[in-house]
């Protein structure tokens, strides 16, 4: 025990109440260790922004940090045309800035989380026409990146447009959202207009989960063609990257595909790393973190940063999906069950990972 936890101690404070003191057993923080490879953060809340000790520790530990929620359309733009709501994502970005703490903007087209009132019409189906579609899309984009601009560096434009292994409404593998059925494929290049207009400074990415998958990987290759054949600027590849310590078998894959997305022009983050204690993502199969269980999940994070680290001209940026374990998606995605997928736990100390993750910096 440390002089300072001891004095607590005598005077009843316990030293876990101080969620933001740095633990003993380190000094650094995730971008110092990786402050010559590639960006580090996570996703956060506008809540974690007002508390001390959550404050203390996004700015202590990372560089770089994207909204968790706050900046997706159904936050921004719930009410109706016109109807913006900033005030949750500008308490994050203007604490971001006071830190140094880079920007992602996460995300401007998706088909969940979405200002719903854009898909109503009287066309087809319900839908709006082709004509209101696009300048509904228009004006969303132009409005969203140009409050935020010089403030937010890298937008996902477009999330989750493809679908090709998945038992889901597809189209040769499009998902079957209002975006395609009403705008077609062309959608997506649409959007990166938009954004590229607003603030042509900003680096915009097409972000997707499951990147590892060949078939996507191909669609994805497929789009960042199109688009440069378009002169269309794409900048980046996110790959979301919710593992689980045995899902995929290793991450050989997702690095092959990094490497060629690297050789068409583009950088790749990595936007929601988690790695679940549950082998299955889908299922409840645990209810604590063991010490066996936190040391597998070690060595899985130590061999993601590792190819991370290998591919650095590639990557630059490593963005985890949550804060701290308490607050994962995982929690409650898809059913309501333990888990721990994150660098730190419920009281904001750092777990094994985190230190596998220093290591792994260390090492390459
Ligand atoms: C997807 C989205 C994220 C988030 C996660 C789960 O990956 O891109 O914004 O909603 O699902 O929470």
């Amino acid at each position: 025990m440390s002089k300072l936890s001891a004095l607590l101690s005598i005077v009843g404070i316990a030293i876990s109440g101080l969620g933001a003191m740095p633990d003993a057993e380190a000094a650094s923080s995730l971008a110092e260790a990786y402050k010559q490879h590639f960006l580090i953060g996570a996703a956060i809340t506008p809540g974690q922004v007002l508390v001390p000790a959550t404050r203390k520790l996004i700015a202590r530990e990372f560089n770089i940090a994207v909204a968790e929620n706050a900046m997706k359309p159904e936050s921004l733009n719930r009410e109706g045309p016109g109807q913006y709501n900033f005030e949750n994502a500008d308490r994050i970005v203007d604490f971001a800035r006071s830190r140094h703490i880079k920007m992602r903007g996460h995300t401007l087209v998706w088909h969940q989380q979405a200002a719903t009132w854009m898909f109503a019409g009287d066309g087809p189906e319900g839908y709006p026409s082709k004509e209101v579609l696009t300048e509904r899309l228009r004006t969303y984009i132009h409005d969203i990146v140009t409050h935020f601009k010089g403030r937010v560096f890298a937008w996902d434009v477009v999330n989750e447009a493809f679908a090709p292994d998945e038992n889901v409404p597809q189209e040769n593998g499009w998902r079957q959202t209002v975006w395609y059925r009403v705008l077609g494929p062309e959608y997506i290049e649409l959007a990166f207009k938009f954004a590229h207009e607003a603030d042509p400074d900003a680096l915009l990415f097409y972000n997707d989960y499951n990147t590892e998958s060949p078939r996507k990987h191909a669609m994805i290759l497929a789009l960042i063609k199109q688009l440069q054949a378009k002169n269309i600027p794409i900048h980046g590849i996110g790959h979301q990257s919710h593992y689980t310590i045995a899902q995929p078998r290793d991450f050989s894959l997702l690095e092959q595909h990094i490497e060629e997305i690297g050789n068409l022009g583009l950088t790749n983050h990595i936007t929601e790393l988690d790695i679940s204690l549950n082998r299955n993502l889908m299922r409840a199969e645990i209810d604590e973190a063991s010490p066996a269980l936190l040391q597998e999940q070690a060595r899985r994070y130590e061999n993601f940063f590792a190819m991370a680290l290998r591919q650095k001209n590639y990557v630059s940026a490593v963005v985890m999906w949550g804060l701290n374990d308490e607050v994962s998606w995982l929690r409650s995605w898809p059913i309501a069950r333990f888990d721990a997928p994150l660098l730190f736990n419920e009281a904001n100390k750092r777990k094994p990972a985190y230190r596998a993750v220093i290591k792994a910096a260390a090492q390459n």
